[in-house]
């Protein structure tokens, strides 16, 4: 009974992916695994909108091929990343590229040992790319499954199971992209329409899809407070280089917990909030004019041309803007 059930709706998905999916989007249009690779790790946390407009054809203009991120220096695919936020993809798609000498394995098994590729994006490259029949799990089909299967309790083990039982292993390709469209377009966290929904019959969460899956407790994030510090000698800034986890490889000006910005020679330009995933920063820059032992002072067409995260593009702007 079940089995025939999910025999409708897949061939509900057929034919809503003939009428409405986004066949156009160009990591749907090539057999590239590279490409199709580099798009799910752009995706992974970024939405469609911002990937295709901005940031996927000038990545693919400056690396057009695996082996020539393989072959470029870190800084130079950070640099290509900047604004996407994130970056430790950026790392590891370039380590990845350094490991596999510019070509992606085929198996999915490789592909889940490669750093940054989890289990649903193994899933994904492997269907998309090699046609493996496999189910995918990022966070738009989790909620399709939660709301489906009216599962309120979040535990992806056991959502996978589910992901395998409503999988239409004849139909992979479509199914997984038709899986992320109406995740995105219909079955939306705030707003779902599940009047137009090809799964709306036998989904067990339409009534009350919101309560599926249940929330997780907001935690408030912590707030860093920190001064950015443009040191200021002849015609250059100090920047240097982050090490950290978060921003590693990054160019950044130098922060301190603990500052005296009331001395005399220091000029306030500005402060700026900025949210990352785990904590708010709350910066206050303050210009300083004062040569630094052992450290590298740039120009500031140089510092354009340098990788800087978020906070340091702001703080720069406010550097432009006290300049002009
Ligand atoms: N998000 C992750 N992968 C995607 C894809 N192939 N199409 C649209 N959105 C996605």
């Amino acid at each position: 009974m079940q089995k025939q059930s999910y025999t409708k709706i897949h061939n509900n998905i057929l034919s809503w992916y003939q009428q409405h999916g986004r066949i156009t989007l160009p990591w749907r249009n090539t057999q590239s695994s590279y490409e199709i690779y580099l798009s799910e790790i752009m995706l992974q946390q970024t939405q469609v909108k911002t990937v295709l407009e901005r940031f996927y054809f000038p990545f693919l203009e400056k690396f057009p091929s695996f082996k020539a991120v393989a072959d470029a220096p870190i800084d130079d695919v950070l640099k290509a990343w900047e604004g996407l936020g994130y970056y430790t993809r950026a790392r590891n798609l370039h380590k990845t590229a350094k490991i596999t000498k510019g070509e992606l394995p085929r198996s999915t098994e490789a592909l889940e040992k490669l750093a940054g590729i989890g289990k649903s994006t193994a899933h994904a490259i492997a269907c998309f790319a090699f046609n493996e029949p496999l189910p995918i799990m990022d966070a738009n089909v989790k909620r399709i499954l939660h709301r489906f299967f009216a599962i309120k309790k979040r535990n992806d083990k056991a959502l996978w199971n589910t992901a395998y039982e409503l999988f239409d292993k004849n139909n992979a390709y479509i199914y997984n992209q038709t899986m992320m469209d109406i995740g995105s377009l219909i079955c939306t966290h705030k707003n779902p329409n599940c009047e137009v929904c090809p799964f709306e019959s036998l989904c067990q969460g339409k009534e009350t899809p919101l309560l599926y899956p249940e929330k997780n407790v907001k935690k408030t994030k912590p707030i860093r407070e920190r001064f950015m510090i443009i040191y200021h000698h002849q015609n250059g800034y100090l920047m240097q280089q982050n090490s950290t986890k978060l921003l590693g490889g990054l160019w950044a000006f130098v922060q301190e917990e603990n500052f005296d910005a009331h001395a005399e020679n220091i000029t306030k330009l500005g402060e700026f909030t900025h949210h990352y995933t785990h904590f708010r920063l709350d910066a206050k820059v303050l210009f300083i004019h004062q040569k630094m032992k052992n450290k590298t002072y740039f120009s500031l067409t140089q510092i354009e041309n340098l990788a800087l995260s978020g906070a340091d593009r702001k703080a720069l702007e406010l550097l432009k803007a006290y300049l002009k």
